[in-house]
């Protein structure tokens, strides 16, 4: 594989685009001719400077095998120069033409259970297809020949959504290609069978050739199995990717790659892809309906920046208003995109981009909202949002390449998420993301800034470490995190952390085995809570708090109790300790304790570690730096109904209207943003 081009700190796309990244996906293919022009006049009003171009126009491109039709796209291209819009080009392989699958049926994907998955709606391709990765090449390569000194050509957008609709594919195409995968991985038969522990329920191989990937059977898969097609399904798609990257790199060496992510999306393992993208982006759909959806949307950012090494990415996709996939698609309150698409730009984000353009008339998303809406353009207050936020957005550049800095980390590690969720556990509702959401919603609340790493990433840059959870670790992760307490670092960790290898077999020795040492407790016996369930905790100093999701009976071996259980029948057994390890500290909780409880232990946490907020806000508004060369941007963002006075404690310049500012209060109306470049 290719080595990852470095981007440097300069604006994203340098250069052909020193601005905030601004527009949508962009379907000309779906319009009369005459609509485009309409199209450019208005792209131009909004202030719109990029937009993803082809995603899904395989079937025009390529009407019949070999034979390509670009004549009406050459119009649009250069339409969009004239325009003075840049092209995010996407490859436009992620919805095969009919063709293609009427040649060649065996392309098409298949479920666990057989069930094959047809065409006549998008991304219906196995993953291994020959025939599928052939065709997508071919298209690539004409595109990237055709289109590769254009212009209006910025970046290129690979498929589009890898996994969106089709993470995985159990047919024998995938069995044959899952095969040669493990062959790679384990070298032998008899060191496969070591790693599945086949030995358990007669499992045992003679031979590569009779393994499958884990197809409907009478019960629970082998787990090891169902780890490895979860990392094979990933590590496939990614081979889909860079063999079309491979064509685009080729002929067009100085022209970033891209592909959108989907936030916290389980079957891809993000930070192998993020390794491979010049660009990191992201489609973000927050469902306004729900009052996390703010934090929700923070934390896909915050992730985003991390999976970019902190270089800024672009939000590729979001809505202007309703989504049409919901059961009850909810409308977004006035002001509530513009405030949301500031938030990803708080979080690191250089662009701000929409599913999609125009509104459908056709086709199953003509109820999803778009840029340019179905009714009168100039009457709907949401077209004005999107005008407004547009030339607002125009003041930015000065934002553009700055970067967030953050003293904590939260961990998340795929292979650990995986083996997490998988079945036959003392709890099935023991999930990765809401435990990630119960440590990051506290920090959220006080404007802390948190990145994500690795657990076998280089974690000395942070003062302090959460881990919701991480139930598989390697040898090499545990022994960073050991280090990183040993040298100063202050660790909070969650309980089932530290369970299994990365075969997903038990680490002998007493849980939490590989630190034990570190965080000074032993844990006998796991006792998981219903959903009905609570236990009781009591602090030290006497304050009651609730715990759910888990208990368990602790041992101490070095830590002390900060707080006991005081219900059930672990009532005076230890629930959360705290060790003293080299010059750090090791926090660790044997139960989910309630919002308020968990908040608290937060802060007592970041109090260890020195670890300050962005800012000090009223409830409700969220604060986040970003800073570069030698320029410092707060960003204040009131996510309340209600206006709010927040205090100030530098002057600067408000970016989005001009206004200067002083120390003091500042008085932000409901969904408000300011820009403050400090020190003006
Ligand atoms: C995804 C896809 C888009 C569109 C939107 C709708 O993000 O990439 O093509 O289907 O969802 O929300």
């Amino acid at each position: 594989m290719a080595q990852p081009r470095v981007n440097s700190p300069e604006p994203l796309l340098g250069a052909t685009l020193p601005h905030i990244a601004y527009g949508g996906d962009y379907n000309p293919e779906q319009w009369p001719e005459g609509v485009w022009q309409e199209d450019a006049r208005l792209m131009q009003e909004a202030g719109v400077n990029l937009v993803s171009l082809g995603i899904f126009s395989w079937s025009r491109l390529e009407p019949a095998e070999g034979e390509f039709e670009f004549a009406w796209f050459d119009r649009v291209m250069d339409l969009l120069h004239d325009a003075g819009v840049r092209v995010d080009l996407a490859t436009a392989t992620a919805s095969p033409p009919p063709w293609l699958s009427h040649r060649h049926p065996e392309m098409l994907p298949v479920l666990a259970d057989g069930v094959k998955l047809w065409p006549g709606a998008r991304q219906h391709y196995c993953p291994s297809s020959p025939a599928y990765r052939t065709a997508a090449r071919g298209l690539v390569e004409a595109m990237a020949t055709r289109y590769g000194k254009h212009p209006a050509l910025a970046m290129w957008h690979v498929g589009n959504e890898f996994g969106c609709h089709v993470p995985a594919c159990w047919c024998d195409v995938s069995a044959e290609a899952f095969r040669a995968w493990l062959r790679d991985r384990y070298g032998s038969i008899e060191r496969l069978n070591e790693g599945w522990g086949t030995d358990f329920w007669s499992q045992r191989y003679s031979a590569f050739e009779e393994i499958l990937p884990p197809r409907r059977t009478p019960t629970w898969p082998n787990p090891t199995q169902q780890l490895d097609f979860m990392r094979f399904s990933s590590d496939t798609l990614l081979e889909c990717h860079e063999g079309e990257r491979a064509i685009l790199t080729r002929i067009t060496p100085d022209i970033p790659v891209t592909t959108n992510f989907m936030s916290f999306f389980k079957p891809l393992d993000y930070w192998k892809w993020a390794e491979r993208e010049d660009i990191v982006s992201n489609d973000s759909y927050p469902d306004p309906s729900d009052p996390r959806s703010a934090m929700r949307a923070a934390m896909a950012g915050d992730l985003m920046r991390s999976l970019g090494g902190g270089r800024p990415w672009i939000l590729m996709e979001q809505t202007t208003n309703r989504v049409n996939w919901r059961d009850v698609n909810v409308a977004k309150a006035p002001g509530q995109m513009r405030l949301w698409s500031y938030q990803a730009i708080a979080r690191g984000a250089d662009g701000v981009m929409f599913f999609q353009w125009r509104q459908s008339r056709a086709g199953a998303e003509k109820h999803h909202s778009a840029m340019v809406p179905h009714g009168p353009v100039d009457a709907s207050p949401s077209w004005k949002e999107v005008v407004r936020l547009g030339h607002e957005l125009g003041r930015l550049d000065s934002v553009c390449g700055s970067q967030s800095r953050a003293d904590v980390a939260v961990l998340l590690d795929w292979d650990s998420w995986w083996a997490l969720e998988l079945p036959s556990k003392p709890s099935n509702r023991v999930r990765q993301v809401d435990q990630i959401e119960t440590y990051y919603q506290p920090l959220f609340d006080r404007n802390v800034t948190v990145d994500f790493a690795r657990p076998d990433h280089d974690l000395s840059r942070y003062r302090l470490v959460l881990v919701p959870n991480l139930y598989l670790v390697s040898d090499e992760a545990a022994g960073g995190i050991v280090r990183f307490v040993e040298s100063g670092g202050t660790l909070v960790m969650s309980f089932f952390s530290g369970i299994v290898d990365q075969a997903e077999h038990i680490r002998l020795g007493g849980y939490p085995k590989p630190f034990i040492d570190l965080l000074g407790v032993r844990v006998m016996d796991f006792h998981p809570l219903t959903i009905d369930q609570e236990v009781e905790l009591e602090f030290n100093d006497g304050k009651r708090a609730r715990g759910e999701l888990w208990s368990e009976h602790i041992e101490l071996a070095g830590a002390e109790a900060v707080a006991r259980f005081s219900s059930s029948e672990l009532a005076g057994r230890p629930a959360i300790t705290r060790h003293a390890a080299g010059s750090g500290r090791a926090y660790y909780l044997g139960t989910r304790p309630d919002a308020r409880t968990m908040e608290r232990l937060l802060q007592m946490a970041c109090a260890d570690a020195g670890v300050e907020p962005a800012a000090e806000m009223p409830q409700g508004v969220e604060a986040v730096r970003r800073q570069g060369r030698g320029r410092s941007f707060l960003f204040v963002l009131n996510h309340r109904e209600i206006e709010v006075d927040v205090p100030l404690s530098v002057a600067g310049q408000n970016l989005v209207d001009g206004s200067d500012l002083r120390p003091g209060l500042m008085r932000l109306p409901p969904r408000a943003v300011a820009v403050i470049r400090e020190g003006w």
